[in-house]
């Protein structure tokens, strides 16, 4: 409450050091991702990514969808997300961060309230796992040094888990200027590093394992949707693995089949209770949700996870996005991005009881628990420029219509216990008495974006 109500004296107007974006471009409702076909068109490694998927096919036999997906996204040569930039104006799609400061900006707060809640500890790791084009943590950061009284002698890091060397230049560059150094060692664990503008420290890092252990608040804004997943078709016999193989009849296009035989995936991962017909499952997001959790409980902090998403209702999710449209995912693949929702009961089961989880909890009533009107409300009183005040209009409007991304974005967090329990009493040694209940230690501050803060 007590960082809300600060934030109402921070009137700057976003000033981009990166493009700006695109505000106004067309929006597509039944996409949250809108495109722009110039870059799908300059593309180059469509071609070469279908010969290399081909030959594989045809040497090994069919791929499962999460292998598919991973070479056509993060293939470290031909990769779509290590080639190109595709977000921004001259790129694909489009992301809250970019669409509006005020995203960021309340991120940035429920960072500082997480950071309190947990009693400030000395060391704030703040981790970004696939950052972008790094708006994000650049808005959070507007925030922490506005609020920089709040954060007081805390020892603050940025530490960004990013596989594209083409996105982490321009994080780099949006974040540190031109100041940041690359490792000239490539199996370094951190492979640039540089100082923000602010005089934080910030590194990157191709893996979570790599980022120092120790308090951290981690964030991860449309990360888990580009995890590979495996698909999965309850047939007759029982449930069997979708996979993608070479069409015999059009040997230059790919074709899905399902798989006679079980598979590893197959037995491994669909829940004894499953009920549906059709699943998809990202054990690779399992598997971070999973570090995520022991870091956590470890060490302290608390994770965001903020994606297209379901409780585990959804069936079939997985689809392409190229020219402002639905795109087949086995079409020119490496031309266009590839997204599945993120299943968030699974993410829930896979962390476990190792820490308190919250969510899922629609982007709209996130954002307006965590003051996103109030917000507006005092941007547009410092802003008398017509055209900035509609653009931040529509792009509140964005944000939280149910329509558009209100509700097909949702919210999730993992908090260490702690963080929602009174202090206990400690327990005595061998031969002392137990201490007396403890009667006034304050009640937790509420989660923030989970509960209503009042706004007073
Ligand atoms: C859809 S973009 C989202 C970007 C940003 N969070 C935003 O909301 O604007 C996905 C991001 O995750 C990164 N990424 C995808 N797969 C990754 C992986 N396996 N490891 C690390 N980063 C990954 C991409 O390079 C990109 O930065």
């Amino acid at each position: 409450m007590r960082t809300i109500r600060a934030l109402k004296n921070i009137n700057t107007v976003r000033v981009y050091h990166c493009p700006p974006p695109p505000y106004v471009r067309p929006w597509s409702v039944e996409h949250s991702r809108s495109c722009s076909s110039s870059s799908a068109e300059k593309r180059m490694p469509a071609n070469s990514m279908l010969r290399h998927l081909t030959s594989k096919i045809k040497s090994t036999g069919p791929i499962s969808v999460a292998e598919y997906m991973r070479e056509v996204l993060t293939n470290p040569v031909t990769g779509y997300y290590v080639q190109n930039d595709m977000l921004g104006p001259d790129g694909d799609f489009i992301t809250s961060p970019e669409i509006s400061q005020i995203f960021g900006e309340l991120l940035g707060i429920w960072c500082l309230s997480e950071w309190m809640g947990a009693g400030k500890p000395g060391t704030f790791q703040l981790v970004e796992l696939g950052p972008g084009r790094g708006s994000l943590t650049n808005d959070i950061l507007r925030v922490f040094s506005q609020l920089r009284a709040v954060l007081g002698e805390a020892a603050v890091s940025l530490h960004l888990v990013e596989v594209s060397p083409k996105l982490s230049l321009i994080q780099a560059q949006c974040l540190s200027g031109n100041q940041s150094q690359v490792s000239a060692c490539q199996d370094e664990p951190v492979y640039r590093r540089g100082t923000t503008s602010t005089g934080f420290p910030i590194s990157w890092y191709r893996n979570l394992d790599d980022v120092p252990r120790g308090f951290s608040i981690y964030l991860a804004h449309e990360f888990f949707d580009a995890l590979p997943i495996h698909k999965f078709q309850k047939t007759e016999k029982g449930w069997r693995e979708v996979m993608v193989d070479v069409n015999p009849e059009e040997p230059g296009k790919l074709r899905f089949v399902i798989v006679p035989a079980p598979t590893m995936a197959s037995t491994q991962l669909i829940q004894a209770d499953e009920q549906r017909h059709h699943v998809e499952v990202c054990p690779e997001g399992g598997v971070i949700v999973q570090r995520l959790a022991n870091r956590i409980a470890e060490e302290g902090g608390a994770a965001l996870i903020a994606d297209y998403g379901h409780d585990g209702t959804k069936a079939d999710t997985f689809r392409g996005f190229k020219g402002h449209k639905l795109h087949d995912v086995l079409a020119s693949p490496g031309s266009a991005d590839l997204t599945a929702d993120v299943d968030y009961s699974y993410l829930r089961k896979m962390a476990g009881a190792t820490v308190a989880c919250m969510g899922p909890i629609s982007q709209r009533n996130f954002l307006k628990n965590m003051g996103i009107d109030t917000r507006l409300q005092v941007l547009l009183r410092n802003c008398a420029d017509p055209s900035t005040r509609a653009q931040l209009i529509q792009s509140y409007d964005m944000l939280t219509n149910p329509l558009k991304m209100g509700e097909r974005f949702q919210f999730f967090t993992m908090l260490n216990h702690s963080r929602l329990t009174r202090p206990q009493a400690k327990q005595p040694k061998v031969g002392e008495k137990m201490a007396p209940v403890p009667t006034k230690f304050p009640a937790p501050l509420p989660v923030a974006g989970f509960s209503e803060l009042g706004l007073s």
